[in-house]
């Protein structure tokens, strides 16, 4: 059986933080907003920095937001996202998506974002969201499938880099081909009025080729994914300096392209 990880893979090192702050509700949760309106109460499971919970609890207001996350490092910055944008309906709780501390049908809607790909029993962790999830709510969740990224030119190093990323995120007990199980999950978790969709970020300026690769070549080499790749015996720092080098590289070609599809679930609790 599968171990829960004990950190999570990324860490919140700047350099993934430079990733999750640029996410909003338009770009990473569109499939939810049809569901959403003035007063619903939704609970967003590892928020991060809050981004998204901000624009989300902009969406539902007078409705209340809670918004939890395992690190309480985090979970400061997402106040200070919520409190700069003058948002008055959030709450932050440290709370781990297993083992949800909220009585049964709590809220409207529960969103997750690029959550359940890192935890080690991601059916257990909607079972808990479909709990706490009112009669004739939502439970929303997506997730990034590493396995189906795309990207031109092609890069032996970068192949690399995700056959060492899929390793250590695996030996970590996250799923990096979450996406495309995400249906298989919440079939597994009891729901039964599923709507299953799919949407890509794509990366194709140059502005977002250099932040994406930059954002990459940084982490490899400094976040909490560099440590585990090299304490794991996954990786040698030197390796690690070469992929972060592919990375750099890739970025500087006016041709290159990134695609990073993820699956979507919406699901009815009856
Ligand atoms: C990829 S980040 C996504 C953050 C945010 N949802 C976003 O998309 O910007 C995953 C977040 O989930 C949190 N996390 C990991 N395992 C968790 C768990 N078991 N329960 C709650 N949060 C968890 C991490 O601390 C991290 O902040």
């Amino acid at each position: 059986m599968t171990q829960q990880p004990v950190v999570y893979t990324h860490g919140h090192h700047e350099s993934v933080l430079r990733s999750h702050t640029w996410r909003t509700a338009a770009n990473s949760a569109a499939y939810l907003l049809g569901e959403l309106r003035p007063g619903l109460d939704l609970l967003d499971v590892g928020c991060g920095p809050g981004t998204i919970t901000a624009d989300l609890a902009a969406l539902v207001a007078p409705g209340r937001v809670t918004a939890v996350d395992t690190s309480e490092e985090v979970l400061a910055k997402a106040r200070a996202t919520a409190a700069e944008r003058g948002l008055e309906n959030v709450e932050f709780a440290v709370a781990d998506v297993q083992a949800l501390d909220f009585p049964d049908d709590s809220f409207d809607v529960v969103h997750a974002h690029q959550v359940l790909q890192h935890v080690g029993d991601p059916v257990g962790a909607l079972r808990e969201m479909r709990r706490v999830c009112r009669p004739g709510g939502i439970v929303a969740a997506r997730d990034s499938d590493y396995g189906a990224f795309a990207w031109y030119p092609e890069r032996p190093v970068l192949d690399g880099w995700l056959e060492l990323y899929h390793r250590v995120a695996r030996a970590n007990g996250g799923e990096p081909d979450a996406g495309r199980r995400l249906f298989a999950w919440a079939r597994s978790a009891g729901f039964t009025d599923v709507a299953v969709t799919t949407t890509a970020w794509t990366f194709a300026t140059p502005e977002e080729r250099a932040w994406w690769s930059g954002l990459w070549a940084d982490r490899t080499t400094a976040s909490s994914y560099a440590d585990l790749a090299v304490e794991g015996g996954h990786a040698t720092r030197a390796e690690l300096a070469e992929i972060a080098a592919a990375w750099r590289e890739w970025g500087t070609r006016e041709d290159a392209s990134f695609m990073v599809p993820h699956g979507e679930v919406l699901c009815r609790v009856s």
